[in-house]
């Protein structure tokens, strides 16, 4: 990851230059210093590109004097709509821009709000980001550059300093789910993920690994039986940060799907695009990123984070349609689509933590349904909840950060569908509403606690890329969990 510096407003002397014009409005006092070092040059180039300074837009000078290798102007959109988003995506186009042809970013930033200046860094930072450790030949190429120093220049660089500290951590945190989410399948099974979560204790994060032993005296029926067609020993984590020892209110807990590879299991999966369901832990991954960047910041909260591991596979032994599995809440549940697993974890991980720590709410995320996904395409997660305050501050916090979520309706009617003719329930509750079935399911395993879900599965993974990172992992929800974390359940 580059590093990142905070400066006074000042002119660069030399180098890669990045500074940004809003739309329709005059422009701030580093567009005309640098204006004037190159002799009107940006005026010129824009007129000449036809740049207005729409959001996203990208105006590139080369080497325009003997001291600037490049300045690139990069279109903030209109003023009045200017938020941490807004700042986030012009930030990692900036950086896309230029991050292989300089080792050096200098970034201007003249509008007055610092923690905009952090979030233009974090965009930074997480557009850069790469996950190539398995492309030897690509490795061994030492002729392309690669981005290593982010200079941010700002008006109120302390206070941006300030703020750093906070957004920097989101960054770690959002590496690392990017990380494992990308991790291929045979990589990351579920004891070696389990692996990666111990090193967060180098944190002050304590980690608790209930191997399948461990599980059955705790009856997690639901969660085992998803694991029992793979030879990968499934596995549930606790973690815990206590970062405010004198609080003596009950701690907030975020609960992950963790399948390592969702194959469908005997319903299984149709062969195009199987390869992207090593993605299917990433409501895991992001709640062990979530775990470090609030380590990392020390951040003044008590927060659990709990994951349920399994590989869902088809073997000898793997489970069959029609098959009764009891949970650890007592209910039980016939399975008539194997591939609807995700469900069958949370119910155990879910019930578990609600009744170990009895915590203040329960936050799942989950890569659950590809209903979702046709609902809500790849721009919002579905955010399902019992709960009116979370969803509020869920829905406020993710539309200024660019993590956004869409409230989906829940309700008893809805249970209908999930009433089974040999169980207390089955695991499917049929085409129509899919991913509101799916909560259904969920709800019937927290016992009233406040809750929230969020499917993750059209946000979680991209085909594309984005502004703020290559095709793959986004790691959305990290920075979202941070700052809910950070602006409601914290001392
Ligand atoms: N992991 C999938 C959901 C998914 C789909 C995640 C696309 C990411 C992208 C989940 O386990 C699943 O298979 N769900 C089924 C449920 C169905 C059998 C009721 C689905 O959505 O088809
Ligand atoms: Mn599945
Ligand atoms: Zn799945």
């Amino acid at each position: 990851m580059p590093t990142v510096s905070f400066a006074s407003l000042k002119k660069p002397e030399k180098g890669d230059v990045v500074l940004f014009v809003f739309e329709g409005r005059e422009h701030g006092d580093s567009f005309r210093v640098i204006n004037k070092a190159l002799d009107e040059a940006l005026t010129r180039a824009m007129d000449a590109e036809d740049f207005t300074g729409k959001h996203g837009q990208v105006c590139k000078l080369v080497a325009p004097t003997k001291d600037y290798t490049h300045v690139v102007i990069v279109g903030l959109g209109v003023q009045e709509e200017f938020s941490n988003d807004k700042a986030r995506q012009v930030g990692g186009v900036a950086a896309k821009t230029l991050k292989h042809k300089t080792t050096a970013l200098t970034v201007m930033v003249d509008w007055e709000i610092a923690e905009y200046a952090t979030y233009v860094a974090l965009g930074a930072l997480l557009s850069v980001y790469e996950f190539n450790k398995y492309a030897t030949e690509k490795n061994k190429k030492t002729d392309v550059k690669h981005l290593k120093e982010i200079h941010v220049l700002t008006s109120d660089f302390e206070g941006a300093q300030k703020g750093w500290g906070n957004i920097s951590a989101v960054a770690e945190g959002s590496y690392l789910t990017r990380d494992l989410v990308n991790e291929p399948a045979n990589h990351l099974t579920p004891p070696v993920f389990a692996k990666r979560i111990k090193e967060l204790e180098a944190l002050g994060i304590s980690v608790e690994v209930l191997n399948r032993a461990k599980m059955q005296e705790l009856g997690f029926g639901a969660l085992l039986g998803v694991a029992q067609g793979s030879d990968a020993e499934p596995q549930t984590v606790i973690m815990q940060w206590k970062g405010n020892p004198e609080d003596k209110e009950a701690p907030v807990a975020f609960l992950g799907k963790g399948v390592t590879f969702d194959s469908g299991g005997i319903s299984i999966k149709p062969a195009g695009g199987m390869e992207d369901m090593k993605m299917d832990m990433a409501g895991a991954a992001t709640v062990v990123g979530l775990m470090k960047a609030l380590a990392t910041r020390k951040a003044k909260a008590n927060v659990i984070g709990v994951v349920g591991l399994v590989e869902n596979m088809l073997s000898g032994n793997a489970q069959r349609p029609g098959d009764i599995v009891t949970s650890a809440s007592g209910q039980t549940i016939e399975v008539l689509n194997t591939d609807a697993e995700g469900r069958l974890v949370l119910a155990d991980i879910l019930w578990y933590t609600q009744d170990r720590f009895k915590p203040r709410f329960m936050i799942n995320l989950a890569t659950l349904t590809g209903a979702i996904v046709v609902a809500l395409g790849y721009e919002h997660a579905g955010l399902f909840s019992n709960n009116d305050e979370l969803s509020e501050r869920l829905l406020t916090i993710g539309n200024d950060i660019g993590e956004k979520v869409w409230r989906m309706p829940m309700g008893p009617a809805y249970d209908k569908a999930l009433d089974s003719q040999f169980a207390d329930m089955q695991n499917i509750g049929g085409r129509d509403g899919g991913s509101i079935t799916a909560a259904q399911f969920l709800q019937r395993f927290v016992n009233k606690t406040p809750w929230v879900h969020l499917d993750i599965a059209g946000t979680a993974y991209t085909g594309k890329g984005t502004n703020n990172g290559p095709k793959g992992a986004t790691s959305f929800g990290v920075c979202l969990l941070n700052q809910l974390v950070k602006e409601h359940y914290e001392a």
